[in-house]
């Protein structure tokens, strides 16, 4: 896997230390209110570049110093700022590593995370280390191991580390969790959720450009097709797990008051990758030689401590329309996203016929949606970057636990490596660990509840 070994020295030197002087004190994330906050950006590619931009309509936000490796995309990004009329942030560009120095020497409050996959972790945990909150895009780690470095280092440096998991703040989906709340859909049984989106463009490019034109990738790629594309050839599992556990995981209380215990993963025969080089570049493309591991569709079924179950989808390499496959069903209903349809005994006009779930969605909608509508508009991904910036904005302010936090940053992520495991086992069931060691029975439902409403 790319990076590899830089990173794997990295974590021998300095991250994992803190997980066996692990404590807990009593005043985790206690109040400590604070006016201006300090932000630095590690990873400033396009997601980075966005959430640069969003982050520029909060006042209280400073942005003092971002880190990439690659010299074009930190210009973009100063032109982002400078149009913005914020300062000239200090620059860390100095290799794959200098993020480390970015974390020690500024004076930050906070770290976004917006880099390749395989150094979530590390960033993560040398930010804490050094004294700053963490909001990472998704996933948060890739081994079962550096999950529970996450949690431990947070633990033991009372340091936020949120995984800005943007989907759980969709507007339908969160009309639908305030249907679940509301007992409408009765005690639930099952969920669905996923990531089926057709990325054949973004894992091959031309190298100019972020979406398609060529069958590039690795260091002749462009954004994504630079590092994404080598997780399918090193790896056979659901790479992509957390848009679909998001929502689902408010939905089933995973982590307040319920827990994942194990999971089971399949997946499909490989085709689509090699497919879309043959036909776009060619039998003679040095590409088409390539023996993609992971399979096209990889299926994971994972049973809940309360009962439910829960099914996972992901789905990236042959043609399809967009859909994260969500379905929650209970003792009174269900709700099927791809049918844009509900039914509801005793609601619904007909028995056995699906509703629309257009006029559901409008009266059940969510507080949070209600209340900030305008702000969040325009605001990227139908407004759930709007929210997810402003939970963990929130969070850091008012110095109060993020809505997605540590633990679900950990339990969420966990299901790359297990659902990994499990097909490697032949379908194995694999257990999931309990991030919150036993807090589960007692942590209350927190997600687009006060103080976020
Ligand atoms: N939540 C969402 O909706 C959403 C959307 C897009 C991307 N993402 C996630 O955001 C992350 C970034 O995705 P992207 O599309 O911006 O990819 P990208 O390739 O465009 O950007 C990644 C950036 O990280 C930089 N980088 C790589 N190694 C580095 C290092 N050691 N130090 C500093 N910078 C380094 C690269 O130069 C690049 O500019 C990924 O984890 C991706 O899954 C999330």
């Amino acid at each position: 896997m790319l990076k590899k070994i830089n990173r794997r020295k990295f974590i021998k030197t300095s991250a994992t230390a803190g997980a066996a002087a692990m404590i807990t004190p009593k005043t985790l994330f206690s109040s400590n209110k604070i006016k201006k906050i300090k932000m630095g950006f590690i990873g400033t590619g396009l997601r980075g570049q966005w959430m640069v931009h969003l982050s520029t309509k909060y006042p209280e936000i400073a942005i003092p110093a971002i880190c990439d490796v690659d010299q074009s995309m930190v210009d973009s990004t100063i032109k982002i700022l400078k149009g913005a009329g914020r300062p000239e942030p200090r620059i860390y560009s100095n290799g794959d590593e200098d993020f480390l120095n970015m974390v020690k020497n500024e004076e930050l409050d906070a770290v976004y995370i917006a880099t390749p996959w395989e150094w979530h972790h590390p960033m993560a945990i040398a930010s804490m280390e050094n004294g700053l909150h963490v909001g990472t895009e998704v996933p948060a780690a890739l081994t079962v191991q550096d999950c529970w470095d996450l949690v431990n280092t947070s633990e033991k440096t009372n340091k936020h580390c949120m995984i800005m998991e943007n989907v759980c703040y969709r507007r339908d989906v969160m009309a639908i969790l305030n249907m679940v709340r509301r007992g409408m859909f009765g005690e639930i049984l099952h969920c669905q959720g996923g990531y089926q989106h057709d990325l054949r463009h973004v894992k091959f490019n031309n190298g100019k450009q972020p979406y398609g034109g060529g069958v590039e990738f690795g260091e002749k790629g462009f954004s994504e097709s630079r590092w994404r594309t080598q997780h399918s050839i090193d790896r056979d599992g659901d790479l992509y797990p957390t848009h679909g556990l998001g929502p689902v995981s408010n939905i089933l209380d995973i982590n307040r008051g319920n827990r994942m215990l194990f999971l089971t993963s399949m997946s499909t025969q490989s085709r689509g990758l090699n497919k879309y080089v043959l036909d776009h570049g060619g039998k003679n493309h040095p590409n088409a030689k390539i023996k993609f591991k992971c399979g096209d569709i990889v299926t994971t079924t994972i049973k809940c401590h309360n009962g439910q179950t829960i099914v996972l989808s992901h789905d990236t390499n042959n043609p399809r329309p967009y859909s994260l496959n969500f379905r929650v069903q209970g003792t009174k209903g269900i709700w099927q996203k791809d049918n844009r349809s509900i039914y509801l005994e005793g609601i619904s006009k007909e028995e056995h016929r699906w509703d629309s779930e257009d006029s559901y969605l409008k009266k059940y909608d969510h507080p949070l949606w209600k209340k900030f509508e305008n702000q969040a508009s325009g605001s990227g991904h139908g407004g759930m970057d709007f929210f997810v910036l402003r939970a963990f904005i929130n969070s850091i302010k008012y110095g109060t636990r993020p809505p997605i936090d540590v633990y679900d940053a950990a339990s969420m992520s966990v299901i790359s490596p297990l659902s990994e495991k499990s097909i490697r086992l032949g379908s194995s069931s694999v257990n999931i660990p309990d991030f919150t060691r036993g807090k589960w029975k007692k942590n209350k439902p927190i997600f687009g509840k006060w103080p976020e409403v």
